[in-house]
């Protein structure tokens, strides 16, 4: 809604710019007119100040820790629904009736299996490639032999698409972790729910059934709650941008998994769980830690620390570390990481330099030790994630590919590099 404006003033003249006000009351100054009327395009090194996009989706208040999946608080999801209905809430804007809920678990039960061909394809990785890198390459190739629902922006109903890629990322990444450690492929079973049966395929044996514990089963469904969404993050901006190109579904998620795999985003639960075992293995002191990742020079973070967009606790982490406490205390588990991730938190919060930057813990701080308790081997943290992060990335890729005023999108630039050079054949250069 636009109800203001701002004013720029540049080399003697000056332009209104329209400002937008979203529902949340939050403003911006649309600049969609400001090249073409001045000649100025805005510089934003890492996005911080730039709207890429007017979003119904997730809503994310930084400063005062406030996460909102189409309107509703992650508190109440996190502790009131299930993976599979806050998916449904995200992806239509719902939430779903008992109707459209049973008809959406049907269809994922319905495609919990992959082609029988697409098992051959996990043949080709070596051994101990990563689970992240199988998996991007593995969605891809799902839509290879899924071509019907490669146009599943025509699907009206779009649930068939939809519950479709959810319910075989969870299968494609069991196996790409079977794989992995060179065991046999499992075969999904039709009478479990959708994380337990993730559990099963992750970690039965053709021989011995593994049977997932409750609390187990619950501590990673809330899991994948919590990482269902977070509006413009750098995966979903990518699936996002891929998208506005007019790629199909399979290949902008297979993007946003590529993203999501790096140390500064989805990679950083791993990345924390090596700080805390190397913490834990060589005996330095936290306090001398927290010393060196402060130094101007030093290219150690604290992991699990600091967030673009939150300048106070990520909600988000607040039930996790909740959630960690009452898992191990449960399964009876101690586990000395937990308690240097404990100090070293107290420590952080009470320096001066995280205080005056504002880093807090955020999502990844405390997930690394509910998935060391459930069971999951580290290189399989991200591949969490993006199970979690998908009914998000499939809720952006629908509303980019519905958008009838969507653009492709294509970013500017200051140019920085040498004006022009004349061509020296190779014999005639310098040196
Ligand atoms: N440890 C130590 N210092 C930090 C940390 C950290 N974890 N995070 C930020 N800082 C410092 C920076 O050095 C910088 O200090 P300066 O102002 O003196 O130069 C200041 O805080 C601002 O940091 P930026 O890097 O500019 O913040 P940005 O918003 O670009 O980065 C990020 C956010 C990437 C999350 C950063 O805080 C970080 O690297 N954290 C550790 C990795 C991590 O946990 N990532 C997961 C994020 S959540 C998610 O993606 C699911």
């Amino acid at each position: 809604m636009v109800n203001d404006s701002a004013i720029l003033q540049y080399d003697g003249k000056s332009y209104t710019l329209p400002v937008v006000t979203g529902t949340q009351k939050e403003t911006a100054i649309d600049i969609g007119t400001l090249r073409a009327r001045s000649g100025l395009i805005t510089l934003d090194s890492g996005y911080g100040n730039t709207g890429s996009c007017s979003s119904a989706i997730t809503y994310v208040n930084g400063e005062r820790g406030v996460l909102k999946y189409r309107g509703y608080r992650i508190e109440g999801l996190a502790t009131q629904s299930t993976f599979i209905e806050t998916a449904y809430l995200l992806i239509f804007g719902e939430l779903p009736t008992v109707a459209q809920l049973d008809e959406f678990r049907r269809i994922l039960t319905a495609n919990e299996s992959i082609h029988e061909d697409m098992r051959y394809h996990f043949d080709g990785f070596p051994p101990n490639a990563p689970p992240m890198a199988i998996l991007s390459a593995m969605v891809n190739t799902l839509g290879c032999f899924e071509p019907a629902f490669m146009k599943a922006e025509e699907d009206a109903h779009f649930i068939e698409p939809a519950a479709r890629l959810m319910s075989k990322i969870r299968t494609i990444a069991a196996a790409s972790y079977r794989k992995s450690r060179g065991k046999p492929l499992i075969y999904p079973r039709s009478d479990l729910r959708y994380t337990a049966n993730f559990l099963h395929m992750m970690f039965s044996n053709p021989y011995a059934l593994y049977e997932a514990d409750e609390t187990i089963v619950d501590a990673l469904d809330r899991l994948l709650i919590l990482h269902a969404d977070h509006e413009q993050n750098c995966s979903t901006s990518t699936v996002r941008m891929v998208a506005s190109s007019q790629a199909n579904l399979y290949a902008s998620v297979a993007a946003g998994i590529c993203a999501l795999w790096g140390p500064l985003h989805g990679g950083a639960n791993v990345a924390v769980i090596d700080m805390l075992s190397r913490l834990a293995d060589s005996g330095e002191s936290l306090e001398k830690f927290v010393e060196r990742v402060k130094k101007k020079d030093s290219d150690t973070r604290l992991m699990g620390f600091g967030h673009r967009v939150y300048k106070d606790f990520d909600p988000r982490a607040k039930i996790i570390k909740k959630a960690c406490d009452r898992l191990l205390a449960k399964l009876g588990i101690h586990d000395p990481l937990l308690e240097i991730a404990m100090r070293l938190e107290e420590i952080a919060l009470n320096d001066p330099y995280f205080v005056e930057r504002k880093l807090y813990p955020n999502v990844d701080y405390y997930s690394g030790i509910i998935l060391r308790a459930i069971g999951i081997p580290t290189e399989m943290f991200t591949v969490i994630f993006a199970i979690g992060r998908l009914p998000g990335w499939i809720a952006h890729w629908r509303e980019v590919r519905t958008n009838p005023g969507s653009r492709i999108d294509r970013p500017r630039q200051v140019y920085s590099g040498p004006v022009v050079r004349e061509y020296l054949p190779i014999a005639e250069r310098p040196g």
